[in-house]
């Protein structure tokens, strides 16, 4: 099968179109014929290892110290089953799917095998194969994050960086949970903030959010320009901030600020749930999410796609999509 492989960290062109073996999955695992896939914020770490000042080594250990361990990029995707293992009951050939293989990757190919019982979901209709693909990445790390932040309904929830992959599922999902919703993006962003439910949007090109005397009960930093010596003002007595992109400084502060403040910092990576999954499917049948696509490109352009996505100023999601022989 064709699979977009790297073997050294460095720039969009480490990335080379090559055949690969087609796996053959086992009893319990389903092969999902890949439609769509993205690029995230993710692939581009993983691909360039360029991470927030601390975590270097740590990311060396765990993605491989001197070249990557796992050879194909990729989180996320949207396809059909194509064979299922003999155990399998909860899918049949045809079935359509999107899923989220998260930090074991694997998606930038023709074909994944997965547990059947792992992060896959039968693919809302009402989305096609790019948004479904689309779903897990921004919407699961935001699931995790109101969740460890104990969102409310009622709550005032500011979102800096609301225009990017993450920001774009954290202003539908806060407002879908009831929040008054605060975008931060610049001026070329600021009408699809708003069409995306955000009550306020605020262009960071004018406005400083956090010397404009509001306040709020969450801060989501998505862009790592709000961290708590900055944005404490700006934060009710008891509010958190969510450090979706941070430094390793940040993490140390944590348990600081828990101990001499009642407002909390809540920072680290996002595990995902399969619930969540579940979750950010039924919202996305209601209509109550729908992934923000940018830019489409065929997956033999996935290098042009890398090199968009490097820009750091994509809106919602990069798609990648994939033709099959007949
Ligand atoms: N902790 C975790 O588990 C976790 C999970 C997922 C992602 N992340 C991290 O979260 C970060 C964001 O991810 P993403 O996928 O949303 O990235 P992204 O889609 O690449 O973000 C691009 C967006 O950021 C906006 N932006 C750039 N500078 C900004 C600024 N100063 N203020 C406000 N907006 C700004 C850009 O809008 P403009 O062009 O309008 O500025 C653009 O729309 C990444 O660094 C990623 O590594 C962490």
């Amino acid at each position: 099968m064709r699979a977009i492989v790297y073997e050294q960290y460095g720039p969009p062109e480490v990335l080379e179109l090559r055949e690969i073996p087609k796996p053959t999955p086992d009893d319990n695992e389903v092969l999902i014929r890949i439609r769509a896939n993205t690029v995230t914020s993710g692939d581009w770490r993983v691909r360039s290892l360029e991470v927030p000042r601390g975590f270097g080594m740590m990311s060396r250990l765990f993605f491989g110290i001197v070249k990557p361990r796992q050879p194909v990029l990729g989180t996320e995707l949207a396809g059909e089953v194509e064979q299922v293992g003999k155990l399998v009951n909860r899918f049949k050939t045809g079935d359509q799917v999107f899923a989220f293989c998260g930090a074991k990757m694997g998606c930038y190919a023709e074909y994944v095998c997965m547990p059947e019982d792992g992060m896959i979901q039968p693919k809302p209709v009402n989305l096609t194969f790019g948004e479904a693909a689309a779903l897990s990445f921004g919407g699961t790390t935001m699931l995790n994050f109101y969740r460890r932040g104990k969102l409310q309904g009622g709550e005032k929830v500011l979102i800096n960086g609301a225009s990017g992959g993450v920001g774009t599922a954290a202003v539908q999902l806060a407002r879908e949970f009831g929040a008054e919703v605060t975008g931060v993006c610049s001026s070329a962003n600021v009408e699809l903030v708003r069409s995306l439910g955000a009550h306020y949007v605020i262009d960071y090109t004018r406005e400083d959010f956090t010397t404009n005397g509001r306040v709020y009960d969450v801060i989501v930093d998505t862009v790592g320009t709000a961290p708590f010596s900055r944005c404490k003002d700006s934060l009710r007595g008891d509010g958190r901030l969510l450090v979706v992109l941070g430094e390793l400084k940040d993490l140390f502060q944590v348990p600081w600020v828990a101990m001499t403040s009642k407002k909390k910092i809540i920072a680290g990576p996002a595990s995902e749930r399969t619930e969540d999954l579940q979750l950010l499917a039924q919202l996305a049948a209601e209509g109550k999410f729908k992934p923000v696509v940018d830019r489409t490109y065929p997956f033999e352009q996935m290098v042009e796609a890398h090199r968009y996505v490097d820009t750091g100023r994509k809106r919602g999601n990069v798609i990648i999509t994939l033709e099959h022989d007949a």
